[in-house]
C-alpha cells in the first residue's frame, strides 16, 4: 500500500509505546487514526496528541480481550470513518517467573490480552476489509520472543509464538481469497515502552500473582533491558516502511543479536539439536 492520505487505521494498545507511535506515524500520512486502548487517562492524552498533527482521531476505550468491546471498536470506526484500511493488532501484556510457579491468572491474561487480543481483532475487521474489496493492510505485533525461547518469560514466548503462528496462516489464507489484503508481523526486539509495567491494566478478576524471586527477578531484568532500548518512534517507521514494501516479516536488520538468537533456534531445530541456550549478547 503506498496512498494513504484519507484512509483510516485502526491501533490497538494506541495510548503508549509502540501503539502510540504507530498513531502519530499514521497520522502524519493524512490518515484518519482510530486509537483503541485499555487506560482511559492516557489514550484521551495520546488522541490530543494525534488530532495536534491535523489528522481526524477518535479513541475508542476497548479491552482485546474481549470480542464484544472489540466489535464495538470495529463498529465504532465504521460509524467515524466508514471503512477501514489499516489494522494494527498491537495491544500486548508481559510477565515473567518459572513456567510452573506462574498462576492460572497469568497465563488466562496473556492468553487473553496477546492472543485473543489479535483473534478477535481478525474475527471482527477481516470481514468487514473483504466486504469493501479496497487494498488493507494487516499488522499483527509479535515479538522477536515468537522466533527464539528463553528462560523465565515462558508464558510470553507461548502467546507471541501463536501470535507469528496465526499471522503466517492468515497470510496465506488472504492470499488466496482475498489478496487485496496484505498482512505483516511485526517482532520487534527491546523497545523503551510501558511494557515492563503492563500491570497496571492487569484486570480486577485475574489479579492473582505468585510473586517468587524468578518472578521478581524477570521483571526486574525487563524494567532494566527496556529502559536502554531503542525509541518506540523507531518500530513505527519500520513498520510504515513494511506496509510500502508489502514486507510481512518486520525484524530487527540483520546483525541485530536477536537475528542470532532466532538463527540460533532455526538450526537446532533443522539440526535435531536439543535446544541451544543463547540469549541476545546486548
Ligand atoms: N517493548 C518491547 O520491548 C517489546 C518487544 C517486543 C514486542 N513488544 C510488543 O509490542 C506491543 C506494544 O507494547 P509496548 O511495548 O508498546 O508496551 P506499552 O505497555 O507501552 O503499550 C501497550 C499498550 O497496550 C494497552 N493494553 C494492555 N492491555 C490491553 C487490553 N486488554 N486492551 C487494550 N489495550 C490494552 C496498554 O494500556 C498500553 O497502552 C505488545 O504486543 C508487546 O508485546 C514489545
Amino acid at each position: 500500500m503506498n496512498e494513504f492520505n484519507g484512509k483510516t487505521a485502526v491501533v490497538t494498545g494506541a495510548a503508549s509505546g509502540i501503539g502510540f507511535e504507530l498513531a502519530k506515524v499514521f497520522a502524519e500520512q493524512g490518515m484518519n487514526v482510530v486509537l483503541a486502548d485499555i487506560e482511559q487517562g492516557k489514550l484521551d492524552a495520546a488522541v490530543e496528541s494525534v488530532k495536534s498533527i491535523g489528522a481526524h482521531a477518535i479513541g475508542v476505550l476497548t479491552d482485546v480481550g474481549s470480542g464484544e468491546s472489540v466489535a464495538a471498536l470495529c463498529q465504532a470506526t465504521i460509524d467515524r470513518f466508514g471503512s477501514v484500511q489499516v489494522l494494527c493488532n498491537n495491544a500486548g501484556v508481559y510477565t515473567g517467573g518459572h513456567i510452573w510457579e506462574q498462576t492460572e491468572d497469568d497465563y488466562e491474561w496473556l492468553i487473553r490480552v496477546n492472543q485473543w487480543g489479535i483473534i478477535h481483532g481478525l474475527r471482527n475487521f477481516v470481514p468487514q476489509m473483504i466486504a469493501q474489496g479496497d487494498e488493507c493492510h494487516i499488522v499483527n505485533t509479535s515479538s522477536m520472543a515468537s522466533m527464539c525461547t528463553l528462560p523465565f518469560a515462558g508464558i510470553y514466548h507461548m502467546t507471541k509464538h501463536a501470535a507469528l503462528a496465526l499471522s503466517e496462516c492468515l497470510f496465506h489464507e488472504l492470499a488466496m481469497v482475498a489478496p487485496q489484503i496484505n498482512v505483516s508481523c511485526l517482532c520487534p526486539e527491546l523497545v523503551d515502552t510501558g511494557i515492563a509495567t503492563s500491570a497496571r491494566n492487569r484486570p480486577a478478576n485475574l489479579a492473582e500473582e505468585n510473586i517468587t524471586d524468578m518472578q521478581t527477578m524477570s521483571m526486574t531484568a525487563i524494567t532494566d533491558a527496556t529502559a536502554e532500548s531503542l525509541s518506540p518512534r523507531v518500530l513505527a517507521d519500520r513498520v510504515l516502511q513494511a506496509i510500502k514494501d508489502n514486507l510481512f516479516y518486520i525484524l530487527p536488520p540483520s546483525g541485530n543479536p536477536w537475528r542470532d538468537t532466532a538463527d540460533t533456534r532455526l538450526e537446532d531445530i533443522r539440526l535435531l539439536r536439543n535446544p541451544t541456550f543463547a540469549p541476545p549478547a546486548i
